[in-house]
């Protein structure tokens, strides 16, 4: 009565079953976490500025070193090139400003292109010289909301009600009585909408490399156009402009909205920085980039921090 052949059909068929079921539930039977990464953990490195437009400014036109900048554009959503005579109208990308006096001016216009137009994804501008170098991963962990202004001896980020407080410039002539107008047309276009501590107070510092969130962008542009109106010079009006941001909208007195950079190497007129600073110092200014070893470390040092991008971690 037994029905071997039967047994064996039916085994085949509960055996089949079994690994069908098996198939279809492996991952509710076996938790995710005895996998070592599941899908939705893979996380890819992304350059720090890659919400960041690098606005780079070249005070003479030596479009011969546009290929080695280049090498920054994996880094940066987009590039601004800021070269005298390179173009004559100002767009998101390129702007031919001759005189170096201003360049905020241009930065400020390239501010308005973005919010004007459709570049969300473009959330800060961080501006430097070609001939200073960034190490953009030794950016990792900055605060993106905040002014990045940099801190130096040459000239310090200081500031105060006569010109004749500081050394430095004190042969440039009639520098508070550019920034007091400035103050007072300020006051009378826009009463109040700033927090002036003391309308004869003005700023000096180094502005190289400086960074300002686009939650700034429609106050710098204001106050570029005022600064701007009456001829300040860019070491004044942008570490003033800075400061005005800074005492109107921080929270509290000890809450600046400004992160000094302090490590970075050289000053404003400094030059002959060595390899070894090109890989330690996160930023730094100037390189030579006429010496070829400066140059090599350069590229070697922007190639190593580009092969991270887009690896995986979990
Ligand atoms: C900006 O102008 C430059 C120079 O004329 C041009 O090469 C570039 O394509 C323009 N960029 C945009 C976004 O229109
Ligand atoms: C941006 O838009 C404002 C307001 O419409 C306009 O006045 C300004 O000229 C525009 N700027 C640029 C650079 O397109
Ligand atoms: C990284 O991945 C993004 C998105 O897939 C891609 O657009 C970008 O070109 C990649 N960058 C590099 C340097 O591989």
């Amino acid at each position: 009565m037994f029905n071997t052949q039967i047994f064996q059909w039916k085994s085949f068929l509960i055996l089949f079953f079994s690994i069908l079921f098996l198939l279809f539930n492996f991952r509710r039977i076996f938790p995710q976490k005895l996998f070592r990464e599941s899908r939705s953990d893979v996380k890819y490195i992304r350059s720090p500025f890659d919400r960041t437009l690098a606005f780079i400014r070249w005070n003479s036109a030596h479009i011969q070193r546009i290929p080695l900048i280049e090498k920054y554009r994996p880094f940066f959503n987009e590039l601004h090139y800021s070269i005298p005579s390179f173009t004559n109208q100002v767009n998101l990308t390129a702007d031919g400003l001759i005189k170096y006096d201003f360049p905020y001016k241009m930065v400020s216009e390239t501010m308005e292109i973005i919010l004007n137009g459709t570049y969300s994804s473009i959330q800060g501008i961080l501006f430097f010289h070609f001939d200073a170098w960034i190490n953009p991963f030794k950016f990792v962990g900055m605060n993106f909301e905040n002014i990045w202004f940099l801190d130096s001896t040459v000239p310090p980020f200081i500031c105060m009600k006569s010109e004749k407080e500081i050394f430095w410039w004190s042969d440039i002539n009639g520098l508070q009585r550019i920034s007091q107008k400035a103050r007072k047309l300020l006051e009378e276009k826009h009463p109040k909408k700033y927090f002036i501590k003391d309308e004869n107070e003005f700023c000096v510092g180094w502005s190289d490399i400086y960074y300002i969130p686009r939650r700034f962008f429609q106050d710098f542009i204001l106050l570029s156009n005022i600064y701007h109106s009456v001829g300040t010079f860019h070491e004044i009006a942008i570490p003033t402009i800075v400061k005005i941001i800074d005492f109107t909208y921080r929270l509290s007195n000890s809450h600046s909205i400004i992160t000094k950079i302090s490590d970075c190497w050289g000053n404003c007129c400094s030059s002959g920085a060595k390899s070894i600073d090109l890989q330690i110092r996160r930023c730094g200014h100037r390189m030579d980039l006429n010496n070829e070893i400066i140059q090599q470390t350069f590229l070697r040092s922007l190639q190593s921090q580009f092969s991270l991008i887009n690896k995986t971690f979990s």
